[in-house]
């Protein structure tokens, strides 16, 4: 029988999709281990690990629980992870955050000896360490933005003397990036970087973080220093306020919402870019599979690969045990 051949399409994509072999050489991005930031959750008390109700699957540790599951991370072959630590006693201006005591110092101690392999991140804010639950000194009910800075430099120095190997500043102060990059300096750490969460936009995708980092604010919300998720013009200017100012590595946060500001920022910097995969960005996804809704596990590709396409350089997700886990089976 004679194959009827049209003279048209003279262009035929499809001849590239007809089975994986043929894809898999033409595909243009790819999730790797290298790509991957586990953020961990470390909270006061003893002996603790505990799931966090709105994300499922994330857990809080105790200082002496947390290097197990460090070492799990490391064993998926995971090699960098994001500290975020929750205080047993907050105050005004969150002293924890400098304190050689603090949860964040102790378990930076721990973490080196135990699992020195792994390349340790500090958040660096104060809405988990304040009684008010804002991201620096209050002045008047206003967040003190030059106040805030002194005690940023506090908090930088005592994560790199107790083992921080990168800082990422994000409480979205002004001149914060210049301040931490000094302060580092001239304390002997000019080796440690800073990845800057340059473009964070004030988001209700932080929800579940807030319940797991106990860090919802006691008044007000964070308009006043997180971005407005309506601009993306001003995100290209904080993210070049920030490569002035001595940023390794700019990030822009929450990531799903916001490929496009992903996008235009890895236009117009030629540093490394770091998307946040944020909580409510899990949870949504977690929540959704569980009602036999989506595939969880191929939304969740599909939405790492989309931040990949944007032009991210590597995400921080709290999905990166589940990614490490199928990259290791070979099933990406
Ligand atoms: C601030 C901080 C927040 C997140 C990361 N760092 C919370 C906020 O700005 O309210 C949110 C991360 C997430 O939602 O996964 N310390």
């Amino acid at each position: 029988m004679v194959r009827v051949v049209s003279e048209f399409p003279k262009h035929r994509p499809r001849r590239l999709r007809r089975n994986e072999n043929i894809r898999s050489l033409v595909r243009e991005n790819h999730l790797t281990l290298d790509d991957l930031i586990y953020p961990i959750f470390i909270r006061y008390g003893e002996n603790m690990v505990e799931e966090v109700p709105s994300m499922p699957g994330v857990y809080r540790y105790s200082v002496d629980r947390v290097a197990d599951a460090v070492k799990e991370a490391r064993d998926l072959g995971i090699k960098a992870v994001i500290l975020f630590g929750i205080p047993e006693h907050k105050d005004e201006v969150g002293s924890d955050t400098w304190s050689d005591e603090g949860i964040i110092q102790r378990t930076l101690r721990v973490l080196k000896k135990e699992v020195p392999e792994m390349y340790l991140i500090t958040d660096v804010c104060f809405c988990e360490y304040t009684s008010h639950g804002h991201c620096g000194v209050l002045h008047d009910h206003e967040v003190d933005n030059d106040a805030t800075l002194e005690n940023l430099k506090k908090q930088v120095v005592s994560h790199a003397e107790n083992g921080a190997d990168m800082v990422a500043p994000s409480g979205m102060m002004d001149g914060m990036v210049r301040a931490i990059r000094e302060a580092l300096d001239s304390a002997g750490y000019t080796h440690i970087p800073i990845m800057a969460y340059s473009a964070k936009f004030a988001s209700a995708f932080y929800g579940p973080f807030r319940d797991a980092a106990e860090s919802a604010p006691s008044f007000g919300d964070r308009r006043s220093y997180q971005m407005d998720p309506a601009n993306s013009r001003e995100a290209l200017k904080e993210v070049l306020l920030d490569v002035q100012e001595g940023a390794d590595i700019v990030m822009v946060k929450p990531a799903l919402a916001y490929l496009d500001i992903i996008y235009k920022v890895k236009e117009h910097t030629l540093l490394p870019v770091c998307a946040y995969n944020v909580s409510g960005e899990y949870s949504m996804v977690k929540a959704a599979g569980k009602l036999g809704w989506i595939d969880e596990k191929k939304v969740m590709v599909e939405t790492l690969l989309s931040m990949k396409r944007a032009g991210a350089d590597m995400i921080i997700t709290y999905f990166a045990k589940e990614v490490a886990q199928m990259i290791n089976k070979g099933e990406l």
